[in-house]
């Protein structure tokens, strides 16, 4: 081959070679297209029901794939916790699209609460304690209750993962008070878990206080006083009792007394394998010390005078002993199914009313009402049911009328301990 002829003929292959590789490109190209026009078309049938296809396009372009997917797998994961919000599926992506995106800039500015006639979005939403929550309130949903100071309602705790429906309690300074006593106690079992405590002002100008705190979602322990076919079996009442006396335990470890303890709040929550309670309402707590020099009323509700508190003088009041035998009216309405027969008779009396001699006499007469029925009620447990005889005879000991004999939350809670072991090793 000349030299000409040989560099003619490596320029020609070299060509070939070019070609080949373009023609590679090219399908390599074409290939990766596909699979973006694929990926694409994916997240349009997945946003179909959220978005329009413009919208998502959008959303990729401006903010990535990455985004997008943690906008869908919110709403995914809300609607998945809450089949109810009140919110229409594009109100919720666009609250959603908002928190991944425009929050964060909001909160580096200072501003953590961003009404909705701010943002334009359905619902109002806030930044506290490293957590965004949409504020469900009112809106197509029902409050989850009200009471004198505060009123509760749901919110959603939002995350791309783990969202969760939240309650909500907003109130006046009473929240503030009770948002300061529930941090001392934040992390306790059996109290009500709390996620952000916050303030803001209304449209009115009125400072109000807010907790976020776990949402129970089997009502009250009240509500089974109404309808029990809720309470699926007095097992379940086991493990409620345990919670409470080991919520008042904790409390008490603190040295403070709830002195609110009616069935209204002990809130209850289930899932599909356990049921397990909390004390909420801290807006009575004081110290022990405090609660000492209120005896006969060192709780709220009259019908839960004991016996001890109403001899002043003889001996100094057992704080614990008193709210012990308060959980133990509810816990015997729960298992006996009606309240404890003297407190009916308790509810119309005005001890403070009542001069010494007086509360001497009611003390007496109500120890002897409590023992006759605690007998009465011990009998029919030797007579009925073995399976739920441990738990009634716990029951029956938090009411005794001599404050010595009757448990403490601390052994109660130990007893009903043992009570659950059985229940679980027969499972
Ligand atoms: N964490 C919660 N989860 C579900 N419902 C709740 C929760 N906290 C309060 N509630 C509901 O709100 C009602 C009022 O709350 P509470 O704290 O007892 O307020 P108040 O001090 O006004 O009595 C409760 O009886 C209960 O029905
Ligand atoms: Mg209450």
């Amino acid at each position: 081959m000349t030299r000409v002829r040989k560099v003619q003929h490596q320029h020609n292959v070299h060509l070939k070679e070019v070609k080949i590789s373009h023609a590679r490109v090219d399908k390599a190209h074409l290939v990766r297209s596909d699979a973006k026009v694929q990926k694409l078309n994916d997240y349009i049938l997945r946003a179909k029901e959220w978005t329009s296809a413009e919208n998502v396009k959008r959303i990729i372009k401006k903010y990535g794939e990455t985004k997008l997917d943690r906008m869908l797998m919110a709403c995914e994961n809300i609607i998945k916790v809450s089949d109810d919000t009140g919110l229409t599926k594009g109100e919720l992506f666009k609250i959603a699209k908002y928190i991944e995106t425009k929050l964060p800039y909001k909160v580096k500015k200072g501003k953590a609460y961003l009404r909705k006639e701010k943002t334009g979005l359905a619902r109002t939403i806030e930044y506290k304690s490293k957590r965004a929550f949409i504020h469900l309130k009112t809106h197509g949903v029902q409050a989850l209750g009200t009471g004198c100071h505060k009123k509760v309602t749901r919110s959603i705790m939002y995350a791309a993962h783990k969202p969760e429906v939240v309650a909500n309690c907003v109130g006046d300074k009473t929240v503030k008070a009770e948002g300061r006593i529930l941090q001392k106690l934040n992390g306790s079992d059996g109290v009500v878990k709390t996620y952000a405590f916050s303030t803001h002002k209304k449209k009115s100008g009125r400072k109000v206080y807010s907790m976020i705190t776990k949402m129970y979602n089997a009502h009250t322990v009240r509500s089974y006083e109404y309808d029990r076919s809720h309470l699926e079996n007095r097992n379940e009442a086991a493990y409620i009792a345990r919670d409470l006396m080991l919520g008042l335990e904790n409390m008490h470890a603190k040295k403070l007394a709830h002195r609110d303890l009616h069935s209204g709040n002990f809130m209850v929550h289930r899932t599909a394998d356990k049921v397990s309670a909390c004390l909420i309402d801290f807006g009575q707590v004081v110290s022990f010390k405090k609660a000492k020099k209120m005896a006969p009323k060192i709780e709220v509700a009259r019908q839960l005078v004991t016996p001890e508190s109403l001899l002043k003088g003889k001996h100094r009041v057992d704080v614990r002993k008193i709210e012990s035998y308060a959980v133990g009216c509810s816990l015997y309405h729960l298992y006996f199914g009606t309240t404890p027969e003297w407190c009916e008779k308790m509810k119309q009396m005005r001890v403070s009313k009542l001069n010494r001699g007086q509360k001497k006499l009611l003390s007496e007469e109500l120890s002897r009402q409590m023992r006759a029925t605690i007998d009465r009620r011990n009998e029919e447990l030797e007579a009925g049911n073995k399976k739920y005889k441990k738990l009634g005879a716990v029951i029956l000991k938090l009411l005794d009328p001599d404050p010595k004999k009757r448990l403490s939350p601390n052994r109660a809670r130990i007893m009903l301990d043992e009570v659950i072991k059985e229940i679980e090793s027969k499972r």
